[in-house]
């Protein structure tokens, strides 16, 4: 078994990066973004300012997040319920970041994130990966692109699953997510020290993931 970690801004592109790479390997992908974006949607929900650290610990009890993986997809569910896209909006997207910030948060979805390691060779992309949730990884890559490449991808990436979304708006959003996320207290998305920074800017899709592919068979011998 082996562990791959993806950390880095919003939009870089971890999670087209990572699954590709999942399928290429033949290991698990795990979408950690996707366990804040799934408290920050039941706390707007319930009409709750996700930034108020108090009233969202106190709903934590209420939550139950579940990952289950089919055919290498990841879905999440809350309290039973597929989400499906409807974490993926943009509001919801700040949302998370605001929750995110909140310890109590973070410490409510750390057994989920460190369990499924234990059991499977996984890649797992987020902000804390390196750092936090595999300190021990084999593989801890930071990605990045710049704030134009990363906001026209995300822009794209919205368009595509029906959500209208402008690009200066994407753009203005990303800046601000990115800089709550950075600067917060508690496992802020910075690289690990040991990780390997990768600028995928200019580079495809398809480059990007054979420079990956690179990275962990150099690391990882038994990858496939
Ligand atoms: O990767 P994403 O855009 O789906 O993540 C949504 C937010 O969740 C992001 O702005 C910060 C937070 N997050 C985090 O703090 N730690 C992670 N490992 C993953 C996401």
């Amino acid at each position: 078994m082996y562990q791959i970690a993806i950390d880095g801004p919003s939009g870089a592109g971890k999670s087209s990066l990572a699954k590709a790479a999942a399928a290429r390997l033949g290991i698990v992908y795990v979408d950690t973004g996707a366990l804040y974006r799934t408290v920050g949607y039941y706390v707007t929900t319930k009409g709750i300012d996700p930034k108020n650290a108090e009233a969202v610990s106190a709903v934590l009890p209420e939550i139950h997040v579940e990952l289950k993986f089919e055919n290498g997809t990841q879905y999440v569910y809350l309290n039973g319920e597929n989400l499906g896209d409807k974490i993926r909006r943009p509001e919801i997207s700040m949302a998370a970041s605001a929750v995110s910030a909140i310890p109590a948060v973070r410490a409510f979805l750390l057994e989920t994130q460190k369990s499924i390691a234990r059991t499977h060779s996984v890649i797992m992309d987020g902000r804390d990966i390196g750092t936090v949730i595999l300190p021990e990884a084999d593989v801890k890559i930071f990605l990045f692109a710049s704030d134009e490449a990363r906001a026209k991808r995300r822009t794209k990436e919205l368009a595509e699953k029906g959500i209208a979304a402008d690009y200066n708006d994407v753009l203005r959003e990303m800046r601000e997510r990115d800089a709550q996320d950075r600067n917060r207290d508690v496992a802020p998305a910075i690289p690990a020290e040991d990780a390997v920074m990768f600028d995928n800017s200019e580079l495809t899709v398809e480059e990007s993931i054979e420079r990956l592919l690179e990275i962990v068979r150099e690391r990882v011998p038994s990858a496939r």
